[in-house]
């Protein structure tokens, strides 16, 4: 039987999935990814499923990278093949129909930081450390780092920590806004909970609308993202959510939306 390095659980409407594999430091080998891929095919097709939290097995380690093993083995002409499997997996969970965060415990190094960066919200543990060192291995950055960190961050930052393997702590992270909140060590999951909570409680398909409205916005011209902005207010003032959200604030009353 194949081993499993990624595990998952579903904890009032919150899946909670962990990379587990602490042995490397839960870097992401082919089988991992393999199973990443399933998870998040198996989340999107479970309505009981409202958000995610992705963290790393064990207290050391988000992840540490792709799995430095493998490399060996793959030449020039393999490696867009190889990165392309690994961009379309953060893909997909980038544009996960409802909300990501993750939960970084420890190393979020290489594609582990490029993990941490396709999700919405990143909350890290004191004891995180960011970086992108594939330059120490004669690489660059291949699930995303180039692009999704200079989106972030912005390019100067980018590359001080692309070009000079320049690691940041949590706190540093925070600062320059990679990351959400710090939290103390053996926290970040649960303040993960608290969040996904505090969104749970808002209109499913406004948070559907605005997570499309701010990721494919980011890729277009103001106006584009403005006509998109306004497509998606459009689906949100079709929902039966808009009128229930309307009548409880008139009401003085909770809202109890129903994701239509
Ligand atoms: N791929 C494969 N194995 C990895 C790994 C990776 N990306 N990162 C860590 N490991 C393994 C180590 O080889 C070691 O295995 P061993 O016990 O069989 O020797 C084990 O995980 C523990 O790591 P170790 O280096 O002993 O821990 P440390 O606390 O001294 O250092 C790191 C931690 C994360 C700083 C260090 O492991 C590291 O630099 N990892 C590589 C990070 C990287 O370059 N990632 C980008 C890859 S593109």
């Amino acid at each position: 039987m194949e081993k499993q390095f990624v595990g998952w659980v579903i904890e009032e409407g919150i899946a909670i999935v962990t990379i587990d594999n602490p042995s490397s430091l839960n870097a992401l080998n082919a089988a991992t990814l393999t199973q990443l891929d399933k998870a998040f095919d198996q989340l999107a097709g479970n309505a009981e499923v409202k958000g995610v939290i992705i963290t790393g097995g064990g207290e050391k380690s988000f992840v540490a990278g792709a799995d430095i093993n493998e490399f060996l083995q793959v030449k020039g002409d393999g490696a867009a093949g190889f990165m392309a499997r690994g961009q379309r997996i953060f893909d997909k969970i980038e544009a996960f129909d409802r909300p990501v965060i993750a939960a970084v415990n420890g190393f979020a190094l290489g594609g582990g930081n490029e993990l941490a960066m396709c999700c919405d919200i990143r909350i890290a543990a004191e004891n995180a450390v960011f970086g992108q060192p594939e330059v120490n291995l004669g690489i660059i950055p291949g699930y995303g780092g180039t692009q999704r960190l200079p989106r972030l961050i912005g390019p100067g930052k980018a590359k001080e920590i692309i070009f000079a393997d320049e690691r940041i702590n949590a706190q540093e992270a925070f600062r320059i806004g990679l990351v959400q909140r710090v939290v103390p060590k053996g926290q970040a999951v649960e303040e993960a909970k608290k969040l996904m909570k505090k969104i749970m409680s808002k209109g499913p398909i406004a948070i559907r609308m605005a997570k499309k409205a701010i990721n494919e916005g980011l890729g277009m011209s103001l106006r584009e993202g403005l006509d998109l902005e306004g497509q998606c207010q459009g689906v949100c003032f079709g929902s039966e959510d808009k009128d229930e959200g309307a009548k409880a604030f008139l009401e003085k009353r909770p809202a109890h939306f129903k994701g239509r």
